[in-house]
């Protein structure tokens, strides 16, 4: 996890990603005033923009350009923030700190984290449907969105992820695979799938990727909370195994742990050989997934 791969196109895909999606989200909301809209746009402020990088490239893959798809990017960073707004809550995970900051329940209060967590899958939902597209595609964005954020996948999985914490018997390899697939596969997963159903295409091989990118994903989030020190990380560390949570690195040991991420990111870069050459920023950040600090 030391990040010290050759990057070539990934990192400045990457900031340029993150930097077209918080212009969006700003400009968006600049009419709105008050403690609310501040901590809605704080909330999607400073994050890595892994999503709404995943969204660019699978739309670039498939002819959209950046703007067609920043509502799209911008729609799942914000499900996204309003998922951490509530994984931070005191009824949650309890964490005071979020990306270097306090989180918003600290540096506003419960009431104010928990609407803007609701006003942020709002406005998810608002944006979805206005990007690049048919009818008929931004349709089905907007209806596999609240399949993939609902209880089938991120809400399910959160669910789960707390009951693991109290379980009786600790869960097996494939409960903890079910669980990370909905807490964190799933907005990612759709995140990746979202260019070519903009586009109306095939999206069997981005589903691949996606899938073993989110598992990928939580593997190293869980690692990071073992191997990681908060000034970098950004958030707190060592609170899983305090918590009791169900990790693969609490089943499985760190090594273990690492070898199935290495492997699922194998998996994911095979399963983008369709797209040649073109897919190469996408296999990229596969790597960063695995190897990052934060
Ligand atoms: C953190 O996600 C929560 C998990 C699903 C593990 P990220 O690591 O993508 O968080 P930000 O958006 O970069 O802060
Ligand atoms: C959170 O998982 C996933 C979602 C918010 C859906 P974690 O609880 O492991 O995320 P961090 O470690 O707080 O970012
Ligand atoms: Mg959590
Ligand atoms: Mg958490
Ligand atoms: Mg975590």
């Amino acid at each position: 996890m030391d990040g010290s791969l050759p990057m070539t196109a990934f990192q400045p895909a990457l900031k340029s990603a993150r930097t077209t999606t918080e212009a969006y989200i700003q400009h968006a909301t600049q009419d709105l005033h008050g403690d609310l809209a501040d901590a809605v746009r704080y909330a999607v402020t400073g994050g890595k923009g892994l999503r709404g990088f995943l969204v660019y490239e699978g739309a670039r893959l498939h002819g959209i350009d950046a703007a067609g798809a920043a509502p799209v990017a911008a729609s799942i960073e914000c499900l996204h923030a309003y998922s951490l707004v509530h994984d931070d809550l005191p009824c949650m995970d309890d964490d005071d700190l979020r990306r270097g900051q306090p989180t918003v329940h600290k540096k506003w209060n419960e009431t104010i984290a928990v609407l803007a967590g609701d006003a942020l899958q709002s406005l998810a939902f608002e944006w979805v449907t206005t990007g690049a597209g048919s009818a008929q595609a931004r349709l089905e964005l907007s209806a596999t969105l609240a399949r993939d954020a609902g209880l089938r996948g991120m809400v399910g999985g959160q669910m789960m992820d707390i009951n693991a914490e109290t379980a009786a018997e600790p869960l097996t390899l494939e409960q903890i695979t079910l669980l990370q697939a909905g807490k964190t596969g799933a907005l990612i997963s759709w995140s990746a799938m979202a260019g070519a159903r903009m586009a109306g295409a095939d999206t069997g091989p981005l589903n691949i990727y996606g899938d073993r990118l989110g598992l990928a994903f939580q593997i190293a989030d869980d690692i990071l909370d073992v191997v990681g020190d908060a000034a970098t990380v950004g958030k707190a560390v060592g609170k899983d195994a305090a918590a009791g949570k169900a990790t693969f690195v609490s089943l499985l040991g760190l090594d273990e742990a690492k070898n199935r991420a290495s492997q699922l990111v194998q998996e994911a870069c095979d399963a983008l050989s369709s797209y040649g050459d073109d897919a190469d920023c996408l296999k990229e950040a596969a790597q960063f997934v695995i190897t990052r600090g934060h």
